[in-house]
């Protein structure tokens, strides 16, 4: 109980303490889920993401499919096709995110065609995930109907962020802040066990979050992709990565939490689900594209059909006390 009263983390110091004292995981976890269950229930949002282009004109020194990577092979799905598959994941999931390299290939008035003509067909909201682009550009793919909008800040540090990015942190921040004035419910987050990352970065992560207003953050371990620059460097550690997401509970207790695809890479989805996190991203790229939207290695590229797939998860999440909606 005492304890439980010393557990802040509404400050910059007092994240920093709570990241580094392993003595306090335990309560840590366990607060993180009753906030959760206090604001959730025992509910989990199920979502099916298509990766409808890994073409990238982006520079990120950790992503396999920046566009210095010389082996990738590029796909792009076509409008019609990409409008097929949200059609179709819309009848399994009430979310379908789209994302996408930043592959400007696609215009934002050809995005925002893509997103009428699938709500057109099916009752779903929609997120879009395509990176940078203009205010202008974010309006026309509002006014098209997207809901919500995917852009984390990768890391809130300026040095590494311009490390990692050849761009600054600065217009990163300010496109998240394009999409909050448009009306997108904005998701942000970012990664954990980055090279050079510490404990501190960590706490101004965790309060960007806050300071961005976000409805939802992707937390998850960095995995270092054999063909980037960042190869031989350690991943994130997965228990490290859960503290960030329970102590995101709660610092931000309505936030949209996913257990990260990187995160289920290290074994940790069922423990997410348990310290914090309340949303599960499942694939619903079409089956001759998964394997190529190889951003880091370990992901999940079976073919399995998108109802198939979902029923196991909610099979999956019964046995641990949890409904799949
Ligand atoms: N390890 C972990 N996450 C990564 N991402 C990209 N590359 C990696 C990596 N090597 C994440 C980024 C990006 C999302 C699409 O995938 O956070 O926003």
């Amino acid at each position: 109980m005492d304890k439980k009263r010393q557990l802040k983390v509404q400050s910059f110091e007092e994240i920093v303490n709570v990241l580094k004292d392993e003595s306090i995981n335990e309560m840590l976890f366990k607060i993180a889920n009753e906030v959760k269950i206090k604001e959730f229930g025992n509910v989990v949002f199920v979502r099916g993401i298509i990766e409808f282009s890994n073409y990238c004109r982006c520079k990120c020194a950790y992503c396999g499919i920046n566009c210095n990577m010389k082996n990738t092979v590029r796909y792009r799905m076509t409008k019609q096709e990409l409008i097929l598959a949200g059609v179709a994941a819309a009848q399994v999931y009430q979310t379908i995110i789209l994302q996408s390299g930043e592959d400007l290939y696609y215009s934002a008035q050809m995005i925002g065609e893509i997103v009428s003509e699938i709500k057109k067909h099916a009752k779903c909201a929609v997120t879009l995930s395509v990176g940078e682009r203009t205010y202008d550009e974010y309006k026309c793919m509002k006014d098209a109907g997207a809901d919500r909008f995917l852009i984390k800040h990768e890391t809130a540090d300026e040095l590494l962020y311009q490390e990692f990015h050849e761009a600054p942190l600065s217009k990163r921040l300010r496109c998240q802040q394009d999409l909050k004035e448009l009306g997108f419910e904005l998701g942000g987050g970012f990664m954990v066990g980055l090279p050079k990352q510490t404990d501190e970065i960590l706490s101004q992560d965790l309060l960007t979050l806050k300071r961005m207003d976000v409805d939802m953050a992707g937390i998850g371990p960095f995995i270092a992709h054999p063909d980037t620059t960042l190869w031989g460097y350690p991943d994130g550690d997965a228990k490290k990565t859960l503290k960030v997401l329970a102590i995101a509970r709660i610092l931000l207790p309505k936030c949209n939490l996913p257990s990260t695809t990187a995160l289920n890479v290290k074994g940790g989805m069922d423990n997410a689900l348990l310290c914090g996190a309340n949303v599960i991203m499942q694939k619903a790229t079409p089956y001759e594209y998964r394997k190529l939207y190889d951003i880091y290695p370990g992901r999940d590229a079976r073919d399995v059909p998108l109802d198939v797939q979902y029923i196991e998860l909610k099979q999956k999440l019964e046995k641990i006390g949890l409904v799949a909606k």
